[in-house]
């Protein structure tokens, strides 16, 4: 989302007038003098501009939308096509900023969110790689609504929008992306899950309370998808966005090639739940280009696909920048004017940046937009203002009025987000139970390493200011008086051992030594993708000379949003422990300390695959899923690759050990048919492959069935615990995955108890393939469902 340099010095220029902005401030002091302690945003419908249509909300708001677009000319409407979209003096409605971000806390990434009011930080919950690896989706939810209670709060003391371009629910499909930190993984249905929590977290839309998600889903199509918002969330990057630079190809310019089945069942599902199931109001279409198409300028996918088969009702904005890359860089469009043609036709409603206030006006000249594509473009965005409640007058009397800076960085918050990081950690390695520890048998310890007393490294991207970080070795100490510090490395990079020395004589004198390595934002980011998956500079080298000099085994705390090969670890009897901690954010030293000490059983579960460094030959600009044997091409994630891993998606221990038993399924499956008119004719069915079009499946409602898991603690300690449902097909379609997540759930567990964890399976959303046509099928045969290394069979016949 980051601009380019010098499309941000463009950007600038278009602030709202600050003549206007500075009488707005003036009038709104004066009339309501209390707004000085406290100050609101401005605000639209105010006396004597109270009386329009467009203010009256008991209307619809498709009346109102309709209304406000018919009061405007045709400079006010091009006005209204950026991020920073102008006031309209005439209307005495402000100038309003789009563009706001809460991946994982409010952060000033985007000009809508600054911390120099009254509200000076915010919370810094854990980035979110790091509470998916939680698995439990109503802790998503609970973060996306303690975090939408903050962006509320700071809106109303006029220090953010309303509308947050956040979740990223790109797929995690190459562990070098600098991105991938901010995203749910690599797996499609824990992105997909991801998305509509957060979105119904966020949005707070009341239609929602109280509904139970098998409700829902009933439901979906019925429930009105124009309610009132609480804030805007919006599903980015669509579609098939997940390469910064690699190969000499950047973001701006990447051409995503994409098969049919590759885009139907990995990189598609996200969105489609997102609009679908969690109703999000905002669709950002992606800088790349899809099988030679920028994303922006597909009519199928934003109209087609997104507004008119998912349902769609929401506002679509380009990334920054998006518009104009699609002809200074990637030379598509062949002119300015063409690029915003194609992008206004193909159904986007802003740009973030400036290339619409710019070339709008002569694209319309030139007659290649003409005025009721722009006003397309502003009921789309007037209709999301008013369900935000922007045109319903003064903000105190509005439904979120009470929120304030008392909101922001309150105990509740501060609890979730330590909550989330300690069910997100994730124990890799632990061996003969060397963890936990016993803090009467420790008398000092030591840690080491440049992220080790560092509390901003702990954030990840995205982050705004925190209200009361904690360093690990801070949390520590809060165990263990005696624990010592040393840096080891200057910084991440680790170029020098210099400090090596140092690090050995502080390791050397503890009873417990604990060595924290991995990346930082200088390794991964936006804009920057890794080039290898080893530990950077020098820091192996570290690692290993500390384990050498310590008195006994050490522990190794790795934090970082991408996969690190860390193969050398897993034999070495010196390393007897290693935490993945992801990017914590500002509990991270607290939750950290509580596992080591076993207050905390950890119990997170690793969001993607850790592959080995050989990984790295593969191209990252093959958005290929399926392994190609003729190629050498190993296939991605889970679900298809096909090579060694460091440690496998779903990866993760706990200090007990945990059985399974598969309570009551059924044994046989009979999916009645229905023979329709459109249906590929048999012959297309390559192979004799014996499977059934989902649209041929006569009530997908009426075959689903439960799936209930005994899980057993077998260890001497509670804790919760993620079950993980996996499906195999019988697999004779060309392309199908080795297994497939079709469930998962956190449970709660108490040592030598068994505890139900319980699915509700549709064979047609959750036992279905796609092939190679891009068509959902279900295959006839055997399939298998798993859970741990116990499989129940269960044959699907017709
Ligand atoms: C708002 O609209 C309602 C419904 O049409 C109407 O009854 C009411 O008079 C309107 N209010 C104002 C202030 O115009
Ligand atoms: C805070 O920063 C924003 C953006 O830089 C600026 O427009 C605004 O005036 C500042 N507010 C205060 C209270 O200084
Ligand atoms: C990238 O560009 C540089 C300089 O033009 C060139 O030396 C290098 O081989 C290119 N790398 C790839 C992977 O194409
Ligand atoms: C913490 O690490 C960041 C890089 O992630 C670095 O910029 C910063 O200087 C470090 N802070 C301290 C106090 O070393
Ligand atoms: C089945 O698929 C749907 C749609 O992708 C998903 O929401 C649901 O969580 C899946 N799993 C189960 C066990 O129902
Ligand atoms: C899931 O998260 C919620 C919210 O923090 C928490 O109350 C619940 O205990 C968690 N469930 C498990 C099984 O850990």
């Amino acid at each position: 989302m980051q601009a380019p340099l010098w499309l941000q010095m463009a950007q600038s220029q278009w602030h709202p007038p600050p003549l206007i902005s500075l009488f707005l401030f003036l009038f709104l002091s004066l009339s309501f003098p209390s707004s000085l302690e406290n100050p609101s945003p401005q605000f639209s419908c105010k006396p004597p501009h109270d009386c329009y249509p467009f203010c009256n909300s008991s209307l619809p708001t498709k009346i109102r939308a309709q209304d406000l677009l018919s009061r405007l000319f045709l400079s006010d409407k091009i006005l209204q096509l950026s991020n920073g979209a102008a006031s309209i003096p005439h209307l005495g409605i402000p100038a309003y900023e789009w563009w706001s971000e809460s991946l994982h806390g409010l952060a000033p990434n985007g000009p809508g969110v600054t911390f120099n009011g009254s509200v000076t930080s915010a919370t810094i919950f854990p980035q979110v790689i790091l509470s998916t690896s939680s698995f439990n989706s109503s802790l998503w939810f609970s973060l996306a609504s303690s975090i939408g209670d903050e962006a509320r709060a700071m809106h109303n003391v006029g220090q953010a929008g309303l509308t947050f371009w956040a979740p990223n629910i790109n797929i995690f499909r190459d562990p070098r992306w600098g991105r991938g930190q901010e995203t749910c993984g690599e797996d499609p249905l824990v992105a997909s899950v991801y998305a509509v929590e957060y979105v119904r977290g966020f949005q707070g839309e009341p239609e929602f309370e109280g509904l139970d998600d098998e409700l829902m889903r009933d439901k979906r199509i019925l429930i009105p998808r124009d309610s009132k918002l609480k804030l805007s969330a919006c599903c980015k990057h669509f579609t098939a966005y997940d390469l910064e630079n690699a190969e000499n190809v950047t973001r701006y310019t990447f051409n995503a090639k994409v098969s049919k089945q590759d885009l139907e069942d990995t990189y598609q599902p996200p969105f489609k739940s997102c609009i679908q199931d969690g109703h999000a109001s905002c669709l950002m279409c992606s800088y790349n280009q899809l099988n030679g198409i920028p994303s922006c300028a597909r009519y199928d996918l934003l109209t087609q696909t997104a507004r008119n088969e998912w349902g769609f009702e929401g506002y679509i904005t380009s990334d920054c920048d998006a518009v104009a890359v699609i002809y200074e860089d990637q030379r598509y469009a062949p002119s300015p004017e063409d690029a915003v043609a194609d992008v206004l036709k193909a159904g986007m409603d802003i740009n973030c940046g400036t290339y619409l206030l710019r070339y709008t006006a002569f694209a319309v000249e030139q007659g290649k937009v003409v005025e009721s594509d722009i006003d397309r473009a502003l009921l789309n965005l007037f209709s999301v203002q008013i369900r935000l409640g922007l045109f319903d007058g003064f903000p105190n009397k509005q439904r979120f009025a009470g929120l304030g800076p008392n909101d922001v960085c309150n105990a509740k918050h501060r609890k979730l987000a330590l909550e989330a990081t300690r069910q997100g950690i994730v124990l890799l390695k632990n061996t003969k139970s060397f963890l936990p520890l016993t803090k009467s048998k420790v008398s000092s310890m030591a840690i080491i390493g440049p992220a080790a007393h560092n509390a901003s490294l702990l954030n990840g991207d995205y982050s705004g200011t925190p209200c009361n970080p904690t360093t690990l070795f801070e949390g520590l100490r809060t165990y263990v008086k005696n624990t010592a510090y040393s840096l080891g490395c200057l910084d991440i990079a680790c170029e020098s051992s210099d400090g090596f020395g140092e690090a050995i004589d502080v390791a050397k004198t503890a009873d417990i030594v604990a060595v924290v390595a991995g990346l930082d934002l200088t390794q991964e980011t936006e804009d920057h993708d890794r080039v290898s998956l080893i530990l950077p500079g020098k820091q192996r080298g570290l690692i290993t000379s500390i384990a050498h000099a310590s008195k006994g085994p050490v522990i190794l705390i790795l934090v970082g949003g991408g996969p690190i090969d860390v193969s050398f670890t897993k034999e070495d009897p010196r390393i007897a422990s290693i935490l993945w901690i992801g990017y914590p954010g500002e509990t991270g030293g607290e939750a950290v300390a509580e596992v080591l000490f076993g207050d905390v059983n950890p119990g997170g579960r690793l969001p993607v695959t850790w592959y080995p460094e050989s990984f790295t030959s593969v191209p990252m600009t093959d958005m290929n899923m399926r392994p190609d044997p003729s190629r050498g091409y190993p296939g991605r994630t889970y679900r298809f690759y096909t090579g060694e891993v460091v440690y496998p998606f779903g990866h993760g221990l706990s200090y007990s050990e945990f059985s399974y038993e598969f309570l009551s399924l059924p044994k046989f499956l009979s999916v009645p048919k229905v023979e329709l008119l459109s249906s590929t004719p048999d012959t297309l069915r390559t192979n004799q492959v014996d499977y059934i079009y989902i649209e041929e499946v006569e009530t997908c409602e009426a075959l689903r069935f439960y799936v209930r898991v005994s899980v057993l603690n077998d260890g001497g300690m509670d804790g919760s615990h993620v079950v993980l449902l996996y499906s195999k097909s019988p697999a004779r379609i060309s392309g199908a995955p080795k297994k497939q997540l079709i469930g998962f759930k956190r449970v709660h567990t108490k040592s030598k108890q068994p505890t139900e964890a319980v699915f509700f399976v549709n064979p047609c959303e959750n036992l279905s393939n796609v092939n190679e046509h891009g068509e959902r099928v279900l295959e006839i045969g055997n399939h298998v469902l798993m859970v741990g290394n116990v499989e129940h069979l269960m044959v699907v016949g017709s």
